[in-house]
């Protein structure tokens, strides 16, 4: 399943929304052992057929189902292939309501839009440092 057509660029995709919405009730549901979904980041995941590959075990899996593992996931500091992973057992958002404010979403964020500049004004930083301050000195 695809789950629509979403842009990871920098890893920051929170912006766009694509599949069916559902509540956090909707998602409790989903929770028994035929059946089990969670929430990371505002999104909604279908783990069933994964649980039995999960590296870290079905059992933190099954533990989650139902609810928002969001910080969970993020406490065992998941790598990047993890958290492409995600994208395969997409199937839909969570409702605005039911949405946590704040939480680690933005620090997740944080990286792809403040790195870039950081890394670019350092750039220029250097290059001033190296054309302008070395053209001075001789
Ligand atoms: C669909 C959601 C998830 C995916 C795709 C996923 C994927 C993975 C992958 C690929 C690893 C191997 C290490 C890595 O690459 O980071 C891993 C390890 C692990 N995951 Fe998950 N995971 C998910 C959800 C969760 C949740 C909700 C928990 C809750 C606690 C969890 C707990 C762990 C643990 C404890 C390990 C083992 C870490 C270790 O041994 O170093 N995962 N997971």
């Amino acid at each position: 399943m695809e789950g629509g057509k979403r842009t990871e660029a920098g890893g920051c995709a929170e912006e766009e929304r694509a599949g069916p919405v559902f509540t956090l009730e909707e998602v409790g549901k989903r929770n028994s052992n035929r059946e089990a979904w969670l929430v990371i980041h505002g999104r909604v995941y279908d783990v069933t057929r994964f649980l039995e590959e999960h590296p870290g075990g079905e059992e933190v899996l099954l533990e989650q189902a139902g609810r928002d593992a969001t910080e969970s996931f993020e406490d065992v500091g998941h790598s990047t292939d993890a958290r492409e992973m995600l994208k395969q057992y997409y199937v839909g958002e969570i409702h605005p309501d039911d949405r946590k404010k704040g939480g680690s979403k933005v620090s997740y964020c944080f990286w792809s839009t403040w790195l870039i500049p950081i890394f670019g004004a350092l750039v220029i930083g250097l290059m001033y440092r190296y054309y302008i301050l070395d053209g001075r000195s001789s």
